[in-house]
Parts: structure tokens; C-alpha cells; sequence
């Protein structure tokens, strides 16, 4: 995917990126503080808001292969059931109810099979929106801080299941989130955002370890320092 020359004004705020590849098949993870455009970007790409003006190149993406996970996920009026199953019954697809309560049983939710979704707490929610996600196998996942809420051994069980798929057959993730331990785990790349820019882009040791960018390391030792604090 290759965006070029891309502009999009919202209030006060612009988002301008002149030049970012995604590599196809890879993880690549959107960095920065709060504010500072991931997830219009995110929206940019996925054609749920329109651009002032650049391009967005998708290549051979079409719309019904690529889908997008938010921190507050909507949920259909429906079933936990029905609401995974949904792409895959849009698209007259084949359901695999074995694959549907290996991961309901796995994250805790089989019971919870049969129940209105939008009883669901918050990280159940983000775990009914993963396991739909994932279900249709599209070529690009977005994932906009969908773990936030999440216990950490439902979160491994989903980094642990994405990258294992990676290998036998490799998927493009953008994966939204501020902890810096997740994004370092899952990703192949980082694109490092601030002030509505991307202002460094490499693969994860690159931003993580040899960045000389002044914000991306105040960014990292201000995460580092905090996490140290909690323990
Ligand atoms: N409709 C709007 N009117 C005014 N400002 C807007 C509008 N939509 C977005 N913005 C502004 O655009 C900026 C970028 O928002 P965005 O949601 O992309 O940030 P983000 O990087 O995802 O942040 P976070 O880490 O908090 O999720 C914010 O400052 C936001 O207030
Ligand atoms: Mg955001």
C-alpha cells in the first residue's frame, strides 16, 4: 500500500502524510501520543472519511478484504454468535463452528455464546470484535487499541494466534496502541507519529533501539519510566 501527498483537515488538527509504504504481509504499528492522527489515518485507509486531497494507494485491496477493530467496537443488536459470524454469512461464506468455540472456550466467552452482545463488559466486547475480525481472514486487519481493555492472558492468546498465522499465512496488521511492549512483540514495522506527520519510520528495533529522533526517545523513556513506576 503506498500513500502519497495525503491531506485531511479536521477542526484545528491536519493530517499530512507525504510519503509511507506499508509492506504487504507485514505488522506494521502506528506510534505517538494522543492526538496525533493514527486513527484518522487508520479511517483514511479504511474509506470511512474522506481525504482533502493525495492519494491512497490500496493495489489489489478490495473493500470486502480488509476490515477494522476500534477500542470501542460496534456491536450488531445481535448475539455473540451472530456477530462473529456475520462477515462470514454477508459473504456466503462457509462457518466453522468447531474454529468459532475453540476461541469462544479459549478467551473465556463459550458460555456467553448465545448472549446479546452488547451486554457484554468492555474487553469482552474487544474479544467478540477480534474473533470477528479474524474469522473472514482479510488481507488487511486495522486494530485501533482493540487490547486496551483486555486481561493480559486474553491478549496473549490473541498476539499468540496472530503471529502464528503470520507464519503460515502472512496478513497485513496495522496494530494502533500505546503499550510499547505489545507494538514491540507484534511488529515487523513502526511508523512513529506527531503533530499529524509521520516523522520516522523503520523496523521495530530501528524506532525502538537507534532512533536519534529526540520525541521518539522523550516518548519511550517517558513509557519506560511509567511502567517502572507501576510496578
Ligand atoms: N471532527 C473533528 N473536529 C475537530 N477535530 C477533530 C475532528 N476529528 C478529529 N479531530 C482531531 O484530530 C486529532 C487527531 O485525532 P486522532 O483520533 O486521529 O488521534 P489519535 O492519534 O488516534 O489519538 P489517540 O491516541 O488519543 O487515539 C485530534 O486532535 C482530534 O481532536
Ligand atoms: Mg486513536
Amino acid at each position: 500500500m503506498k500513500i502519497t501527498d495525503l491531506k485531511k483537515k479536521a477542526g484545528k488538527f491536519t493530517l499530512q502524510i507525504e510519503d509511507l509504504t506499508l509492506e504487504e504481509g507485514a505488522v506494521h504499528g502506528f506510534v505517538g501520543g494522543n492526538g496525533c492522527g493514527k486513527t484518522t489515518l487508520a479511517k483514511l485507509i479504511m474509506g470511512i472519511l474522506p481525504s482533502d486531497s493525495g492519494r491512497i494507494d490500496l493495489g489489489k485491496l478490495s473493500n470486502l478484504e480488509m476490515t477494522m477493530t476500534s477500542q470501542r467496537p460496534y456491536l450488531l443488536h445481535k448475539s455473540v454468535y451472530e456477530n462473529i459470524i456475520f462477515p462470514l454469512k454477508i459473504r456466503k461464506w462457509e462457518i466453522d463452528d468447531g474454529f468459532i468455540e475453540e476461541m469462544l472456550e479459549a478467551c473465556g466467552l463459550l458460555e456467553k455464546k448465545n448472549q446479546y452482545a452488547r451486554s457484554l463488559s468492555s474487553g469482552e466486547r474487544q474479544k467478540v470484535s477480534l474473533i470477528r475480525a479474524l474469522i473472514f481472514k482479510p488481507k488487511l486487519i486495522i486494530i485501533d487499541e482493540t487490547f486496551s481493555n483486555m486481561d493480559i492472558e486474553s491478549v496473549k492468546l490473541f498476539e499468540k494466534l496472530i503471529l502464528e498465522n503470520q507464519r503460515k499465512d502472512p496478513r497485513t496488521f496495522i496494530m494502533i496502541s500505546h503499550q510499547l511492549a505489545h507494538i514491540y512483540k507484534m511488529c515487523d514495522y513502526v511508523h512513529f507519529f506527531s503533530k499529524g506527520r509521520i516523522i520516522d519510520s523503520g523496523t521495530v528495533e530501528d524506532i525502538f533501539h537507534k532512533s536519534n529522533n529526540e520525541i521518539i526517545r522523550n516518548y519511550m523513556e517517558t513509557q519506560m519510566i511509567e511502567k517502572r513506576g507501576n510496578i
